[in-house]
């Protein structure tokens, strides 16, 4: 038996502007995919933890250990027919919850190909699993996704990334994630960013400014541990957000709570916008603090520690 495991993502600062070019600030965070692999002479099966419903499946040539769980197992099975994989036994278990915007699927993707390049002898480097492992993510999901979740799946720790990736040093940040539970349409998002821009360039562009310069500045902030100070950029970058149209009012109410009755130092939504979730920076009342008031506020409640290390055999 092989197992690899990846880590999920968080994005800090940056969203949305990235598309435009501006650098954005990701970490990868301590919720894993892992990713078994046994042999199955004759056969090919692939089974996983995660219960989501709603995903199409066409690629897998085995048996599904719940008819339900389909959404690892797309992944996973772009992942078996770019590897011309067969005869094998897949076990996917992710901490990740998938659909959330934090890198669930480029978690098990890469996963995926870490547990099968050495089971099967393949020699893959981290540079060629992250290249591959975007590629096939690109086209589970029909063109989109940039490099950043694949590429902190892979590497870990902090990324600033624009057209190209720069691994960055810095120490790991305890945060706590709301998770809305309300799914969102990242192509949806981003078209409607992009639509504004094209309709209001002299505004958005500006914005788009702004957000750069947070994600910025919010290096040596995070390098020299001023957290009030990059708890307030959280704050300003959440303000331009909810400008670019991608908040909502599940989104808002958790930043509330977050920096209200939660003592957060600051709380802005993370990723694509319109559902998903809400990264907040405890302050002095603390992390369970944060967590009681993100879960009176309707949250499902997830701790995550950036930095964190990137594709690794074993758990
Ligand atoms: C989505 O998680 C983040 C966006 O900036 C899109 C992207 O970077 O691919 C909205």
């Amino acid at each position: 038996m092989t197992l690899a495991s990846a880590p999920g993502k968080v994005i800090l600062f940056g969203e949305h502007a990235v598309v435009s070019g501006i650098p954005a600030l990701g970490s990868a965070v301590d919720l894993r995919a892992r990713v078994m692999v046994e042999d199955l002479p004759g056969g090919l099966e692939i089974e996983t933890n995660l219960p989501l419903k709603g995903f199409s499946l066409d690629l897998l040539a085995g048996r599904l250990s719940s008819k339900e769980a389909l959404y690892a197992t797309r992944y996973v099975s772009a992942v078996l027919e770019e590897l011309g994989a067969t005869g094998l036994h897949i076990k996917v278990e992710s901490d990740i919850p998938p659909g959330a915007g934090l890198g669930s699927s480029a978690a098990i993707v890469v996963a995926a190909l870490a547990a099968l390049s050495s089971h099967l002898g393949l020699g893959l480097s981290r540079v060629e699993i992250a290249a591959l492992a975007h590629r096939i993510e690109k086209s589970v999901q029909k063109g989109l996704g940039s490099p950043m979740d694949t590429a902190l799946a892979t590497f870990g720790g902090y990324l600033q990334v624009s057209s190209c990736v720069r691994e960055l040093d810095l120490p790991p940040l305890a945060l706590v994630v709301g998770h809305t539970e309300i799914p969102h349409d990242t192509r949806h998002e981003i078209d409607k960013v992009q639509s504004l821009r094209a309709r209001h360039p002299d505004l958005v562009e500006p914005i788009f400014g702004a957000i750069g310069l947070i994600a910025e500045r919010a290096v040596y902030l995070i390098k020299e541990l001023k957290l009030a100070e990059l708890g307030e950029l959280m704050n300003i970058n959440h303000g331009l957000l909810e400008a670019l149209g991608v908040g909502t009012k599940e989104l808002s109410e958790l930043v509330y709570a977050a920096r209200g009755v939660g003592g957060a130092l600051g709380a802005k939504l993370t990723g694509a916008g319109g559902g998903g979730c809400i990264i907040a920076l405890p302050g002095p009342a603390g992390g369970p603090t944060l967590e009681i008031a993100l879960r009176q506020a309707g949250a499902r409640v997830f701790h995550a520690r950036t930095g964190s290390e990137g594709v690794r055999l074993g758990a």
